[in-house]
């Protein structure tokens, strides 16, 4: 997957983009990372790309005509989907990614200061938010993306890791872990895990997520498939509460 990404701070990728399953992905030709620096399009005298906002206002508003400039040279007849980093999109869920993981080509644009000219939302095909909170910009938000998307990528994870096996991807949050040792500072490790019965292990695993998601986030069970035997052990959880 090609992934262009549009920024004011390009610096800010360089460690992650370059580090650990990401870096070995790019060694491998699975992903091509590509910074562009939308301060390099900027056709003022002094290389400015942000200005006051009409109608008054604090803070300062992205010009769209270096974005404008910039996806014109990176991206001159769309073919990517283009994305832009934005609190007010719809939020990135593990389907989202799931589902950008199949595109071939991802387009990024990082906001900075107050945000950007409305204007380029037009040449955008996508708004996305990582979350109901404000960061500085949409460096970090666009690096949670790749992260995120990366891991549906075939080839990106090891081979013993899978991404449809984690909180989430069957609507709950995972069920503890554990490794060796057996027993630390007097805190054993649950005797299921140890016996070898993975009939057993699944079922506790399955019910450990359940009882995690009921106590954290319990507007994730009602949109979570249940069977029987979950919905029993939910009963049974509101029992031992009465
Ligand atoms: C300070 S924010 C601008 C916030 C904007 N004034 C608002 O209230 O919606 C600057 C930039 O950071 C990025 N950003 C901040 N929070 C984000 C989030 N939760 N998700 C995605 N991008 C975010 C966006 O690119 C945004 O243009």
């Amino acid at each position: 997957m090609r992934i262009d990404i549009l920024t004011l701070f390009p610096e800010m990728f360089a460690n992650v983009l370059h580090t650990s399953m990401l870096g070995r992905a790019c060694e491998n030709g699975i992903l091509d990372f590509r910074l562009h620096n939308i301060r390099d399009y900027s056709v003022s005298k002094h290389k400015n790309t942000d200005d006051y906002p009409f109608g008054g206002g604090a803070g300062m508003v992205m010009m769209a005509q270096p974005v404008y400039d910039c996806l014109d040279a990176v991206d001159p007849s769309h073919e990517a989907l283009r994305i832009c980093l934005t609190p007010r999109g719809s939020t990135l869920t593990t389907q989202a990614a799931e589902s950008l993981s199949r595109t071939d080509r991802l387009l990024l644009l990082c906001g900075h200061y107050e945000g950007i000219d409305e204007r380029v939302m037009l040449a955008m095909d996508r708004e996305l938010s990582i979350g109901d909170y404000i960061l500085t910009g949409g460096e970090l938000p666009a690096m949670v993306l790749i992260d995120c998307v990366s891991r549906f990528i075939p080839g990106v994870l090891g081979s013993d890791e899978s991404a449809g096996d984690e909180s989430f991807s069957d609507g709950l949050l995972e069920y503890p872990q554990y490794t060796r040792p057996a027993e630390f500072r007097g805190m054993a490790v649950p005797e299921v895990l140890l016996n070898g019965n993975h009939a057993l292990i699944a079922r506790w695993r399955r019910e450990q997520a359940l009882q995690k998601t009921l106590v954290v986030r319990p507007e994730l069970i009602e949109r979570t498939a249940l069977d029987k035997k979950d919905k029993a052990f939910l009963k049974s959880l509101e029992n031992t509460e009465n």
